[in-house]
């Protein structure tokens, strides 16, 4: 069954008089409140450990005004708060994942107003999220679309979806990692390519340059994401967060300097009890039973 999230400082944070109600009512009066307008945000999976955001603006194709990205920034951040929760799945429609900001709420903005307002710097916050992100990618992920779906640790494809940076169509380039992201994914000469064009490319192509690691079935994307979540979710949330850091350090540091910090962090997952409980499980011939410490 779907649920809405509520987490401890939602509800500290209601008015005295509501957290006085019964534990029943103030859930209630939580996910009541809670409510967003561009996306929804529930538990999926088998045993419910799997955070599903989905973006809902669909009349706008899920273009990213400022509050759609205000509301996934806080999903995110309170699913990487719940403990109950081990992988995250972010997903759209079928016709799009999102076609990118919306043009029509910046078309008018300055130079000025951009620096002062800091437009754009919270967008990158789904990158600070320490539990995994899968992107679950159906139709299209233009502009900031693929952006998001970039700042994921992992991207699954439906059959139909088409990946583009297609802001110098518009008179501007891309904002929030098209230009730096994309290079690392695909190379140089293909991410040129698309961001001086401002060609789309299709979930096969995607696939093929190593942007999207798997393409199912439209109508199957978001069970393959959901499952795949739930393979993740089953291991220690603390190796899986040292596990992410580490790789996304190939990112920022040269060889030496990432090799010693995976040393340093696998030496240091010889503290945490899941360390030595999986272990002991192997020996044992047993299943692990992780409780993240
Ligand atoms: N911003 C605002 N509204 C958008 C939008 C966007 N990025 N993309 C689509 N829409 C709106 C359309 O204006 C239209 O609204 P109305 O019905 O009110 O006119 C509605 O969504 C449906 O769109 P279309 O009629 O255009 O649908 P289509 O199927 O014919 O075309 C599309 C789909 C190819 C995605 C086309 O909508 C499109 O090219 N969208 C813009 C894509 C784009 O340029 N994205 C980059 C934005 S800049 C950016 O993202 C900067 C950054 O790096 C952060």
């Amino acid at each position: 069954m779907a649920m809405r999230i509520i987490s401890r400082n939602f509800i500290n944070r209601l008015p005295k008089n509501t957290q006085n109600f019964s534990t029943s009512t103030k859930l209630y009066a939580a996910s009541v409140l809670n409510k967003y307008e561009f996306i929804k945000a529930e538990k999926a999976g088998e045993k419910q450990n799997v955070g599903l955001v989905t973006l809902n603006r669909p009349k706008a194709l899920n273009a990213l005004c400022q509050q759609l990205i205000t509301e996934l920034n806080d999903a995110m951040e309170k699913f990487d708060l719940d403990e109950s929760i081990g992988a995250l799945v972010l997903t759209g429609s079928e016709k799009a994942f999102a076609a990118g900001a919306d043009i029509k709420e910046m078309a008018s903005n300055t130079f000025a107003g951009n620096l002062k307002g800091s437009f754009l710097q919270n967008w990158s916050d789904i990158s600070k999220i320490r539990k995994p992100i899968i992107a679950a990618v159906n139709g299209y992920a233009l502009g900031g679309g693929c952006e998001i779906a970039m700042m994921c640790d992992i991207i699954y494809a439906g059959d139909k979806a088409k990946f583009g940076q297609p802001e110098i169509i518009i008179g501007t380039i891309p904002g929030s990692g098209g230009t730096q992201r994309l290079t690392k994914a695909i190379g140089k000469s293909k991410a040129m390519e698309m961001v001086l064009t401002g060609n789309q490319i299709t979930a096969q192509e995607a696939e093929k340059f190593g942007l999207v690691s798997k393409i199912f079935p439209a109508d199957q994307l978001i069970n393959e994401a959901v499952k795949l979540g739930e393979k993740i979710a089953a291991n220690s949330q603390l190796s899986v967060a040292l596990a992410k850091e580490a790789v996304n350090k190939a990112f920022e540091l040269s060889l030496q300097e990432g090799l010693n910090f995976e040393r340093r962090m696998f030496q240091a997952t010889f503290a945490l009890d899941d360390q030595k409980e999986g272990m002991s499980a192997f020996i044992e011939k047993r299943p692990p039973k992780f409780k993240n410490n």
